[in-house]
């Protein structure tokens, strides 16, 4: 290995420039790692030039060896306090990047409230369960048959017009969106055996505009007993302890004579008022029942001897008695909101003031 050149004192500032160009320029611990080994390690000109001062005429090495070392040194000291910059830097780097926030809430996370719809359904099932009877279920997408024909609605019933229905594509398939929860009743006397007592919570659709007070989308509750000997008087009762058991004690319902093709006789049904209940000199001021005294409850009635027969159930051994009721006019008017699509925007601030319980 061939000796190297005695530097010149010019070489030996350039080489000493160099390095600390070089170290300044580091950014990383590794870059320094490279930039030491370049400029101060064994192979480093530096370390080469140093070697070479043994050829320089015995006068000139003393000099030699100290501008060499003094470079040296200057490279030594820049590369400690290079380092110590990067590794400061590096050091605030992960303190920022790899913090972690041990104040961050982790079992907070909003959960949310229970819908009013969802709790009024479940209250009514358990009004209905503690009474002894079942809820049944029936799909959405019903077949025109038990939607209208099984109650007693044929193809020309003029009623059909009464329920502005969804019609499932193809035609041929003859499906509907269901346009009430009472395709249940037909459904259950289909399934089973009397004595029969059902009711069924469901979703309905009908072709409403969306507005303050419609929708195409809506909810119903439907009740259906079939048993020996059931009249209209179990009918009352069943829907006078229905609707204590939601509004009070106090509660009454009303019977107002109406039409539907799968009950007769048939009735309208009404709450007194549960704003005024009626009260001579508030009733006329009332904004719930406007002046009435009473609400619009649901539709109800003895089941038409033509649907048991059309599901099966002897008319001469049985008889029955179904209501609907709508749910979602029954929130509203409850708790005085003046928009139904409030029910409907899924804003978790309407849900939260009802909290669990309805
Ligand atoms: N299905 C009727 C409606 O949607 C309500 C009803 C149910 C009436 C049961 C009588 C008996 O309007």
């Amino acid at each position: 290995m061939s000796t190297p050149a005695a530097p010149t004192a010019d070489e030996v500032d350039r080489l000493r420039d160099e390095a600390v160009v070089a170290i300044d320029a580091a950014v990383t611990l590794a870059d320094l790692k490279q930039v030491r080994l370049d400029h101060s390690g064994d192979k480093s000109p530096l370390a080469l030039a140093n070697r070479g001062i043994g050829q320089l005429p015995t006068e000139d090495r003393k000099d030699a060896g100290r501008l060499i070392g003094q470079a040296r040194g200057a490279v030594q000291q820049a590369l400690a306090a290079r380092t110590a910059e990067v590794e400061a830097a590096e050091e605030e780097r992960a303190l920022i990047e790899e913090r972690v926030d041990v104040t961050l809430p982790w079992d907070v996370e909003p959960v949310g409230a229970r819908h009013p719809l969802t709790t009024i359904q479940e209250h009514v099932a358990d009004i209905f369960v503690a009474m002894g009877w079942e809820v049944a279920e029936g799909p959405e997408v019903e077949a025109e048959w038990l939607n209208f024909d099984a109650l007693n609605l044929g193809p020309d019933h003029p009623a059909r017009t009464m329920q502005d229905t969804f019609w499932v594509s193809p035609e041929k398939a003859a499906m509907v969106l269901r346009t009430h929860t009472s395709p249940v009743q037909a459904r259950t006397m289909l399934d089973r055996e009397p004595p029969l007592y059902v009711i069924c919570p469901g979703r309905v659709f009908r072709t409403d505009e969306l507005d303050a007070t419609h929708s195409p989308v809506f909810h119903q509750v439907e009740g259906l007993a079939i048993d020996e000997g059931l009249s209209m008087a179990h009918l009352k009762g069943t829907l006078d302890h229905f609707a204590q058991a939601i509004y009070g004690d106090d509660m009454v319902t009303r019977f107002r004579p109406s039409y539907f093709p799968f009950t007769e006789p048939s009735a309208e049904m009404d709450l007194l008022c549960y704003v005024c209940k009626g009260r001579p000199g508030e009733v006329a001021a009332c904004r719930t029942c406007r002046g009435e005294g009473w609400v619009e409850w649901g539709g109800c009635g003895v089941v038409n001897p033509r649907v048991l027969i059309a599901c099966g159930v002897d008319p001469e051994k049985y008889s029955g008695f179904a209501f609907g009721i709508g749910l979602d006019r029954t929130i509203t008017g409850r708790y005085d909101i003046a928009d139904l699509r409030d029910l409907f925007d899924g804003d978790i601030r309407f849900t939260q003031p009802f909290g669990v319980e309805l």
